[in-house]
């Protein structure tokens, strides 16, 4: 067995091995826009009351908006939405996004147009652990359609039925 103090990168590696979906948290920039982050630490958490977490990173430029706010919206991506993925996940910012992937319909919460499923959630509670604090969200409201999902597994992107 091996420790995770002394072998992160192992311990990353066997993180990896936890096949996920892709969602992208979304939130309102407190100068206008929005601001948006890739994450595969969702889950769901309780159907009654309906509520769902993700982690997110210490350093996140998000966190304060967030907490400002509390309100976030969770797009879970589709096969065909890869590159919303890495728009989100790139690290500068202001980040540069398509106004036409953002559906403000709601006013309150910015959600990807598109997406395999959207909820529109009010900050629960905040646990911070570690380098991340954790996000428990109630769902306020949601919507969803069929597709495939976009997956990843061991640090890169894959399908369903692409192995
Ligand atoms: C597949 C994938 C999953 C990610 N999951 C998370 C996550 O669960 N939590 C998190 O804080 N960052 C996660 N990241 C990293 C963030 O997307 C990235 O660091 C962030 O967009 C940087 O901008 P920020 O400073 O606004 O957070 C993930 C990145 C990728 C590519």
């Amino acid at each position: 067995m091996q420790e995770p103090q002394t072998d992160t990168l192992h311990f990353r590696n066997a993180l990896g091995r936890f096949a996920t979906g892709i969602a992208v948290v979304t939130t309102l920039a407190p100068e206008g826009g929005v601001l948006g982050v890739t994450i595969n630490s969702f889950a769901s958490v309780s159907l009654e009351p309906p509520l769902v977490l993700f982690s997110l990173s210490q350093d996140s430029r998000m966190l304060e908006p967030l907490l400002e706010q509390l309100r976030f919206g969770i797009s879970i991506l589709g096969s065909e939405q890869q590159h919303l993925s890495e728009q989100f996940a790139f690290e500068e910012h202001p980040r540069g996004y398509d106004e036409a992937d953002i559906d403000m319909e709601s006013g309150q919460v910015p959600l990807l147009v598109g997406a395999l499923a959207v909820f529109d959630c009010r900050v629960q509670q905040v646990l911070e652990e570690g380098d991340h604090q954790i996000i428990l969200g109630e769902v306020e409201r949601f919507e969803f359609r069929e597709g495939d999902p976009l997956l990843y597994f061991q640090g890169q992107y894959t399908w369903l039925n692409s192995r």
